[in-house]
Formats: C-alpha cells, sequence, structure tokens
C-alpha cells in the first residue's frame, strides 16, 4: 500500500514514472496557470475557529448525493484518458472507487468503454458528458450509459473549446500508441494519435467534435432524453447556478475544470458561498479544484457544498499503484476529513455549519 503523508507528496513521485508529455497533461493548466495556482491558494485563505468539548468520539462522514448514499463526501471527478497512468485505467480507478464506497463519474474520453466501466464498478457511476456536434453521437452515449446503469448525467459547460494550454501545445500532445478513445471508432483514436498538425492533438480534436453552440436550452433537451439526473459542471457564477436549476438540474458542480479552461477564472471556493445563497436550496452544490486536505472538504460543507471531488491526485494514485494507489488516496483523505472534524468538534459532514469559519 502507498505510504501516504500528504496528496501534494504524490505528485513528484508520479512524475518520476510518468513521460513528461503525459505529466504535462494532467499537471498542467491554462495560460500562465494562474487559475491552476488560485485553486490551490484560495483554500488556504480561509481559517476554520475550531468548537471544544463536543465530544467527538465518533464521527460519521457518511452521507448522500442526489439520494446516493456515499460513505463520505467526496467524489471522483471525471478526467480523460486514465490509460496513460497505469495500464487497468479507469476499470482500476472506478472499482477502486466502489471499494471505498463513494461515486466515480466516468468521462466521456476514457481510455476504457463505458460499457467496461461500468461492469468493473460495483458501486455508484455518474457518466461525464461533452456535446458533439453530430447530435447522433450524443444521443448514442446518453442511451449506452442509460443501459449501462450509470446513475446522472454530468454535463460538462465549460468546453466549448480547448482551454489555451501551453504545455500540451509546446510538447505536441499526442496520445500513445497503444490507447483508444474506447467510447468511440477508430477514427477518433487515430486523430488523438497523430493530430492534424503541430500543437495538441486533443485540443484539435476538442475544437473539431465538440458543440460550442450549447445554450441553456441544451439541458433541456438532454433532460428530454436522458431518463436520469443532470448534473451540471463548470459553474462559477451565481447567476448561471440559478440558470441550471431553472432549466432543470438535479446538481452543479462549482468548478474551473482544474484550472483547464480559463485562466484568470477565480477558484471554485471564492465562488462557493455566493453560489450557495443565489441557489437558496433549490439543490444540491457539489464543488472541485485544488481539494488536497481534509480541512479543504470541512470548509467547502461549512459554505453549503454536499460534497467535493479530488481529480489530479486520484491520477497520481493510479500511476503509482494502479487499484491500491487509488484506494490509498481515497482513504488518505477520508482520514484527513475525520481528524478535522475532530479537532474542529464536527460529529458529522451532514451538519457543518458555517460559523465554523472565521
Ligand atoms: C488530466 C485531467 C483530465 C480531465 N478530463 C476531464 C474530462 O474529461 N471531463 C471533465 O468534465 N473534466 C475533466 N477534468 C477536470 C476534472 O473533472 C476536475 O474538474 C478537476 O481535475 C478538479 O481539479 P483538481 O484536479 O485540482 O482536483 C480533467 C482534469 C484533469 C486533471
Amino acid at each position: 500500500m502507498l505510504d501516504i503523508l500528504n496528496l501534494d507528496s504524490l505528485e513528484p513521485l508520479a512524475r518520476e514514472r510518468l513521460d513528461p508529455m503525459l505529466y504535462d497533461y494532467i499537471a498542467g493548466g491554462a495560460a500562465d496557470e494562474w487559475t491552476l495556482a488560485e485553486n490551490r491558494a484560495a483554500w488556504s485563505r480561509l481559517q476554520i475557529v475550531p468548537r471544544m468539548l463536543r465530544g467527538v468520539g465518533t464521527r460519521s462522514l457518511a452521507t448522500t448525493v442526489l439520494g446516493t448514499p456515499v460513505s463520505m463526501p467526496v467524489l471522483v471527478p471525471p478526467m480523460g484518458f486514465h490509460g496513460l497512468c497505469h495500464t487497468e485505467a479507469e476499470v482500476a480507478t472506478a472499482s477502486a472507487t466502489a471499494a471505498e464506497g463513494t461515486i466515480f463519474c466516468a468521462s466521456t474520453v476514457s481510455n476504457r468503454s463505458l460499457e467496461a466501466i461500468a461492469k468493473a464498478c460495483n458501486g455508484p457511476r455518474w457518466y461525464q458528458l461533452y456535446v458533439y456536434r453530430d447530435r447522433g453521437i450524443t444521443r448514442d452515449l446518453v442511451d449506452r450509459a442509460t443501459a449501462a446503469g450509470y446513475s446522472a448525467l454530468c454535463l460538462t459547460v465549460d468546453t466549448p473549446y480547448a482551454g489555451h494550454r501551453e504545455r500540451d501545445k509546446r510538447n505536441s500532445l499526442r496520445m500513445p500508441e497503444h490507447l483508444e478513445l474506447a467510447n468511440f471508432p477508430r477514427s477518433h483514436t487515430e486523430q488523438q494519435h497523430h493530430g492534424s498538425g503541430p500543437g495538441s492533438a486533443l485540443g484539435a480534436y476538442i475544437n473539431s467534435m465538440w458543440d460550442p453552440t450549447l445554450t441553456w436550452d441544451d439541458v433541456e433537451w438532454l433532460r428530454s432524453i436522458a431518463p436520469m439526473p443532470v448534473v451540471v459542471k463548470g459553474i462559477l457564477a451565481p447567476e448561471d447556478a440559478v440558470l441550471a436549476f431553472d432549466h432543470g438540474a438535479a446538481a452543479v458542480i462549482v468548478s474551473n475544470h482544474g484550472g483547464r479552461q480559463l485562466d484568470s477564472a477565480p477558484a471554485p471556493i471564492t465562488m462557493l458561498r455566493a453560489v450557495v445563497d443565489a441557489v437558496a436550496g433549490r439543490g444540491e452544490i457539489l464543488i472541485d479544484g485544488g481539494v488536497r486536505r481534509g480541512t479543504d472538504v470541512l470548509k467547502a460543507l461549512a459554505i453549503g457544498a454536499r460534497a467535493v471531488l479530488v481529480g489530479r491526485p486520484v491520477l497520481w494514485g493510479l500511476t503509482l499503484d494502479g487499484y491500491d494507489g487509488v484506494r490509498a488516496v481515497l482513504q488518505h483523505i477520508r482520514g484527513e476529513l475525520d481528524l478535522a472534524m475532530a479537532l474542529s468538534g464536527v460529529g458529522d459532514v451532514k451538519a457543518v455549519e458555517r460559523e465554523l469559519l472565521l
């Protein structure tokens, strides 16, 4: 089992194992990476004022997300290409997440098919959707996700075009030949292998395939073709969170795509309070971006998030030790959250109050 002191310590270890181009793809952000850095810095500007003598000998970390029981308020967000990290790819990540009792969200651009991931994932799973210009492709993905037992559709709305990811452009990012875009015909995989010129093959693929014309009406269209709840991922403005619920979303994920899309966007945690207040209890609010500490989770819950999602550290764990590495990452954050709760006088994740923060 990986011996983890903190989640940040995994990144340099994983870097040693990965081809520099692939490490850059995972670690990197857009443009100057200001937003990427801010995603971490913003958590540290919040302070927890711990309460004493509240009898914290037992703590409850279990909660529900959209009615689904989870062992802790920490989920695994959609991330493309787990095959870059480990031969078992999403099959390892999904089964490890299920073993830790929480929700795995499979990306549209996975190296294992959504059916194979579902088969491996003996637990709750969501399917993340990028809407293709070819709506036939999109419908087909929704139908397949439904048939495979995914319980929510996570519609990512912050990627009408690929962000200006300079590392990937500089490296002329290509997907290694042994990997495929498993949900799609071979021609999609070939675009990722060869690209269409210099620069990032993934960037070119996104810009040619994904639909930049999406509007709020498409959230309703998706709801009309999908029998499961729709979670809108990539919200920062409180007004957009309200619009998401107006158009039928069951939940929103406050996110800036891990700093990979619009550089200069604020950290999600900076926006969380305004989003929670604007939504006023109409639905569940989740958040991701730079969550690395149990105290980060506690801060998000105190402001009113239902749960958080932890991205890159899961891929570092996958790189270092496959299925066991992902389990170790999730166990580590569970342990940090548990201790943070005890030291703050919080006995139950469902009852964290705003007064906990300065
Ligand atoms: C390598 C990588 C690939 C990603 N791929 C996707 C994706 O396919 N779909 C999506 O909605 N978000 C994607 N994201 C964004 C994550 O879902 C999530 O918002 C972000 O990683 C959270 O920030 P964190 O990595 O700082 O925890 C990706 C992020 C990374 C690092």
